[in-house]
C-alpha cells in the first residue's frame, strides 16, 4: 500500500538548513525518507544537523551555500548531480533582515543584502535548478516567504518587500514551470520562536503584540511549519501549485 507523505527515493535540497525552521524542515523531509542536502553559509552547523539526521537513520550530507553567491548555487548544483544524479525537491528557507528600526534609516548595503539573500537568491537558485528539477517530473519547490509578504510590518519594510517579491516569484514560477512538471508554492510563517525573531521575542512589547494580534496567544515553534512543506512537496499536493500556505497562529485572518 503507498504510504502518503512518501518521499522515499526523492533527493531534497534545503537552502538555510543550519538551524531555525530550515532545520526543522530537513529532519522532516529525511523522517520521510528523502535524501536531504543541508546547506547554509556555515557548512560546520549544517554537518551537525546532517549528523543529528543520520543518527536518527535518516540520509543527509551538508553543504556550504550562500545563497548570495551565484558560483555556490552552481557548485552545490553540480556536487548534487554528481553524487545523487537527481534532484526531486527545493526549499528555499534562507534569509536575512539586516535592518530593523524607522525606514528612513535604512542603508543601501542593508536594502541590498536583503534583496540578495532573500529573493535574488531563490531566484537563481530555483531556476538554475529546473533543469534536474523537471528531469523525474514531480519536482517541488517550496519558498519560505513570511506573512509580511502579505500584511508589511514597521521597521522592517525591506525584509516585507524581499518577502512580497517571493511570493511574486512563487506564482510567476508556478505558471512557468507547472505545465512542466514542477510545483512552485510558498510557506508563509507567523512569529516563529527561532534566532531570526530573537530581536522581535525580547522585545517587551511581544506578548502584548501576540495577545493583540494572534488567535494562538504564543509564537510557533520551528517543528509546527514541517507539516505544510511536507504537504506541499509530496504527491499529496500534486494539484497544488502557485500558492502560499499561511502557518501562523491566526495572525492574518
Ligand atoms: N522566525 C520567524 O518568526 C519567521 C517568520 C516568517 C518567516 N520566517 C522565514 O523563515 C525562514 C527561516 O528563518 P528562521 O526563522 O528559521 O531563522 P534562523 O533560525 O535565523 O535561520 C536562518 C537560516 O538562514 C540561513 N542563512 C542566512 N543567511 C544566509 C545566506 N546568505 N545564504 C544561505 N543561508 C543563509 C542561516 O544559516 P547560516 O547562518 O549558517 O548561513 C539559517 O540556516 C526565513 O526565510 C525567514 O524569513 C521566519
Amino acid at each position: 500500500m503507498t504510504k502518503r507523505f512518501d518521499l522515499s527515493g526523492k533527493v531534497a535540497l534545503v537552502a538555510g538548513a543550519s538551524r531555525g525552521i530550515g532545520e526543522a524542515i530537513a529532519h522532516g523531509l529525511a523522517e520521510h525518507g528523502a535524501t536531504v542536502i543541508c546547506s547554509s553559509r556555515k557548512q560546520a552547523d549544517c554537518e551537525k544537523v546532517s549528523e543529528a539526521i543520520r543518527g536518527k537513520g535518516g540520509k543527509a550530507v551538508s553543504a556550504e551555500l550562500h545563497l548570495g553567491e551565484l558560483d555556490h548555487h552552481d557548485k552545490v548544483l553540480a556536487m548534487i548531480e554528481k553524487e545523487f544524479g537527481r534532484l526531486d525537491i527545493l526549499i528555499n528557507n534562507g534569509a536575512t533582515s539586516p535592518h530593523f528600526g524607522p525606514a528612513q534609516d535604512a542603508s543601501a548595503s542593508a536594502f541590498d543584502k536583503t534583496i540578495e539573500v532573500n529573493t535574488r537568491g531563490p531566484y537563481f537558485l530555483t531556476t538554475k535548478a529546473f533543469k534536474m528539477l523537471k528531469a523525474n517530473g514531480g519536482g517541488a519547490v517550496v519558498n519560505v516567504a513570511s506573512i509580511d509578504g502579505i500584511q508589511p510590518a514597521e521597521f522592517r519594510v525591506i525584509y516585507g518587500m524581499s518577502k512580497a517579491a517571493l511570493i511574486a516569484m512563487t506564482k510567476g514560477l508556478a505558471k512557468e514551470y507547472s505545465k512542466q512538471g514542477v510545483r512552485v508554492n510558498a510557506l508563509l510563517p507567523g512569529f516563529t520562536d527561532t534566532k531570526l525573531a530573537s530581536a522581535l521575542k525580547e522585545n517587551p512589547t511581544a506578548q502584548q503584540h501576540i495577545d493583540m494580534n494572534l488567535a494562538i496567544k504564543r509564537m510557533a515553534q520551528p517543528e509546527e511549519m514541517v507539516g505544510a512543506v511536507l504537504y506541499m512537496v509530496s504527491d499529496e499536493a500534486s494539484y497544488f501549485t502557485g500558492q502560499g500556505m499561511v502557518v501562523d497562529g491566526g495572525a492574518v485572518i
